[in-house]
């Protein structure tokens, strides 16, 4: 029984063996497939890559040509020297033609006062006085302002203290966020140089063109009107 078992044994050891070799042929097999697919594979990739290489190269040439080009093209921009008079003092100054008098004032200058707020002519936020009238320094050159003079909210203190304005502006609560208030400041400064006793209805009107985001007009017409001497005029208050 011991020797039939043996023999059966033996017989199916035999067969565990062919079995075995069969395993073994598809084993090496698979692994003459996966390394024939990986060097397929590496072949594509490294095919692929060079493409992307090749592909990237006009790209990267054009990136570095723009760039060279961008700095050529601001070396090119033009250029003029002006002469403006600024809060009484006169500047000669070189300006690229394509600045903004709030640039020239703000960044060139370092004069801070005069906002940017919409930087398209709609806020009053930026405005300044140009040979005493009111002006959007966003929407007007520095070319534009050659030999002219130009009075920002900080040419308004005279010897350290602050106008009867802006006094008058701090009296009434005038400025709540206090952004618009430049602009307000020089916008009713332009009136009363000319208008020294405005009506309610004269300073709305004078000061339609700077909006107030906290919407605080009644307070910056009753500080004008206290500026003036005119507060009670009439008009709707
Ligand atoms: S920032 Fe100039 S009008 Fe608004
Ligand atoms: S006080 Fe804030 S925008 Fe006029």
């Amino acid at each position: 029984m011991g020797k039939r078992e043996n023999g059966d044994n033996s017989g199916i050891g035999d067969t565990s063996r062919e079995d075995e070799r069969e395993s073994d042929l598809r084993e090496d097999e698979r692994e003459s497939d996966l390394l024939e697919s990986d060097l397929t594979r590496r072949g594509f990739l490294g095919g692929t890559g060079a493409a992307l290489v090749v592909a990237g190269a006009p790209t990267l040439g054009t990136a570095e040509i723009s760039t060279a080009t961008a700095v050529a093209q601001v070396a090119d921009v033009p250029r003029t020297t002006i002469r403006v008079t600024v809060n009484g003092s006169r500047e000669r100054v070189e300006v690229e033609d394509r600045w903004t008098l709030n640039e020239l004032l703000r960044d060139s200058l370092g004069l801070m006062g005069s906002k940017i707020g919409c930087n398209r002519g709609e806020c009053g936020a930026c405005t300044v006085l140009v040979d005493g009238e009111p002006v959007y320094s966003c929407s007007t050159l520095a070319v534009w302002a050659d030999g002219q003079e130009i009075v920002t909210v900080e040419g308004l203190e005279r010897d350290g203290d602050v106008s009867v304005l802006q006094q008058a502006f701090m009296d009434h609560n005038a400025p709540q966020c206090g952004f618009c208030t430049p602009g307000q400041l020089m916008t009713a400064t332009a009136l009363l140089d000319r208008n020294p006793r405005p009506t309610n209805m004269e300073v709305r009107e004078a000061l339609v063109g700077n909006l107030c985001r906290c919407s605080n007009y009644n307070a910056i017409v009753e500080a004008v009107l206290a500026a003036a001497g005119t507060s009670g005029s009439g008009g709707a208050a």
